[in-house]
């Protein structure tokens, strides 16, 4: 979480830390803050509790912050509450350092009470303020920038991304990384430091990633990257090759409904390139097929949306595959000691290709012996570069907090590998491979057809938008897809929702339904249709008002029991979740807008997780 920017050049820093600050501000957004250093002024800070606007507020009202090196922050707290004080910058009791940080150093404690010991006088709650306290000790002993830094990271133990600005260096900015993602810009004249590209690509689309125990020193004129034993590193470039447009609103209210009207593109270009002439083709997998025959079992690893996808993959693999699926939560699998050895395929599922716990989750199956594939958006994130094998979904930039393009884009993908691995294996039927390839091609179009009603959605949430409890019910993929219906209805719009497999109810949940409750009934899951109509049928008994999302060879038999329909084009079984979620997104979106949520950036919550 939290996000960061650095930048040191001939130019005011300021409006360049804001403007890269709001395009950061996903990442965290319950305080923000800047430093900037001058040869006249010294170290100059400002920051306070909320919003990227408060600190504007806030800097339009005081003299120009004067300098062209400095860094922002934005914060999402881990330790200490949201208030001006534990906010970054932070700055060491004699003034002579300024850090930003995004990670837990999860010795602080110790470290805090040494420096206590020395007679240091803490300001803030944060575990971050001890790094600037930490420099500033070891400046006072005669240490030099860079001795002084790696004498620090040589104490912390936890995760951090690192921006850190010395007052008397005003033109120099050191960054340090570990665990937590951080990445170089190389401009004329100016570099920069960012916690992902949209920071800085209205500036340089010249980048490269930070590894774990790296340092970099960036002046205007240069950036020298040095490993975790001091030894200069020749760091490789990348071009970022998306536009600046794609991480601007281009004139939607959200960003979320600008990546869910995205999705028919995204998918273009997760399908398009990996589909030829009907068969499902990965140039860039290095998976060979003895290593491919030698898995005995898949782990799917992911959190939140991701996890999800992988709980619908686990139906489509399995029946693809005949090899059994296990779906973990990430920050389960890791401490649940996973049955994992050189026998298992371990996929990672993530969006930023940053959250900790599927990072830990991987090394985890890693030292065991897995075999890692990653399916990851971001592209250089630090999942991506620690996988045997990665698969882009190339959805472009993720902004809203809560994923829609992403999600779309991974389960596709997940559908493709299993395409892909069961024709390799000779375990799928010839007539389903290309069943699911054709439909596979047509599931752009399909979403442009689903998305062309979004007014019916619009209207069905003014029906819905005050009710305080939801359940959402399905079985085998409907189950899977319901999961993620209600995770966005609740993150987004604050309304308590609940996702059951429909066989269940009667079990318990059934004694939740009275009169009136609202239950969204997805029957899309052909297979399964009689089933759904059972259950629908239980809940009406008891007065549950139903809206049942459902495909259109089904429209009139569900037209008879629910009240209102969401329907969707008929797709292969295994991609119509791919359609269902549309519907189910677009909902979730509608009500909270006529709930008067904050639907980008909802509360408690960050884009990015990078810490447990
Ligand atoms: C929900 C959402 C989260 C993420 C989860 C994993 O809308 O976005 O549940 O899916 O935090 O994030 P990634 O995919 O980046 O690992």
């Amino acid at each position: 979480m939290c996000g960061i920017i650095g930048f040191t050049g001939s130019s005011p820093a300021v409006p360049l830390l804001l403007d890269g600050l709001e395009r950061l501000e996903y990442r965290g957004y319950d305080s923000a803050g800047v430093a900037v250093i001058s040869a006249e002024k010294g170290l100059q800070i400002q920051k306070c509790k909320g919003r990227l606007s408060a600190l504007r507020e806030r800097l339009d009202s005081l003299p120009p912050l004067e300098g062209t090196t400095g860094m922002g922050h934005t914060r999402w707290a881990t330790h200490g509450e949201p208030n001006d004080v534990n906010s970054h910058p932070h700055v060491s009791q004699n003034g002579q350092v300024a850090i930003v940080h995004n990670g837990i150093i999860e010795n602080y404690a110790e470290i805090k009470e040494f420096l206590l010991h020395e007679g240091v006088r803490f300001r803030s709650d944060t575990d971050s303020e001890v790094v600037a306290q930490l420099l500033d000790y070891y400046f006072t002993a005669g240490s030099d920038p860079l001795d002084a830094v790696y004498r620090v990271l040589e104490r912390l133990e936890g995760a951090y991304a690192l921006g850190i600005l010395c007052a008397d260096q005003p033109d120099m900015l050191i960054a340090a990384r570990k665990d937590a993602p951080l990445l170089l810009g190389y401009g004329q004249g100016e570099n920069f430091i960012a916690s992902d590209a949209t920071a800085i690509i209205a500036h340089t689309r010249t980048v490269a990633y930070m590894e774990d125990g790296e340092v970099a020193v960036l002046t205007p004129d240069g950036i020298a990257v040095y490993d975790e034993y001091r030894r200069p590193v020749e760091k490789q470039r990348h071009t970022i090759d998306w536009d600046v447009s794609a991480a601007e609103k281009g004139g939607y209210a959200h960003f979320m409904f600008k990546e869910i009207m995205e999705q028919p593109d995204a998918l273009r270009h997760t399908v398009s390139p990996r589909l030829r002439d009907g068969e499902v083709v990965f140039d860039e997998l290095a998976l060979t097929e003895e290593k491919l025959r030698s898995f005995q079992r898949i782990y799917i690893v992911a959190c939140g949306s991701s996890y999800h996808v992988g709980m619908l993959g686990k139906y489509n693999l399995e029946r693809f595959l005949r090899l059994p699926v296990e779906v973990c939560l990430a920050s389960e699998f890791r401490y649940s000691g996973p049955l994992v050895d050189e026998r298992s395929l371990v996929i990672v599922i993530s969006q930023s290709g940053e959250t900790l716990d599927s990072m830990a989750a991987l090394r985890e199956a890693r030292s065991r012996g897995g075999y890692i594939l990653a399916i990851v958006n971001v592209v250089g994130s630090s999942i991506a570069r620690e996988s045997d094998d990665v698969l882009y979904t190339w959805a472009g930039p993720e902004i809203a907090v809560a994923t829609t393009k992403a999600y779309s884009t991974q389960l596709a993908l997940l559908t493709m590998l299993g395409l892909w691995m069961g024709k390799a294996l000779g375990r799928l039927d010839g007539a389903e491979y290309a069943a699911v390839t054709a439909e596979l091609a047509a599931l752009p179009g399909k979403l442009e057809t689903v998305l062309s009603s979004a007014g019916a959605y619009q209207y069905l949430a003014s029906l819905y938008f005050n009710r305080d409890c939801v359940f959402f019910i399905g079985r085998n993929l409907d189950y899977a897809l319901g999961l993620e219906g209600s995770l966005k209805l609740k993150e987004i719009s604050y309304i308590h929702s609940e996702s059951y497999a429909a066989g269940e109810l009667k079990h318990g949940t059934i004694s939740l339904i009275e009169p009136g409750t609202l239950v969204v009934a997805l029957a899309t899951y052909g297979p399964l249709i009689d089933k759904a109509v059972s259950n629908i049928v239980e809940v009406k008994a008891r007065g549950a008002e139903v809206v049942a999302l459902t495909t259109e060879s089904h429209r009139e038999r569900m037209a008879e029991l629910a009240d209102h329909l969401l329907v969707i084009p008929d797709s292969h079984p295994a991609l119509q979740p791919n359609l269902g979620v549309v519907p189910l997104q677009l909902f979730a979106y509608y009500i909270a807008l006529q709930r008067g949520c904050d639907i980008d950036k909802p509360k408690n919550l960050a884009k990015s997780v990078t810490v447990e």
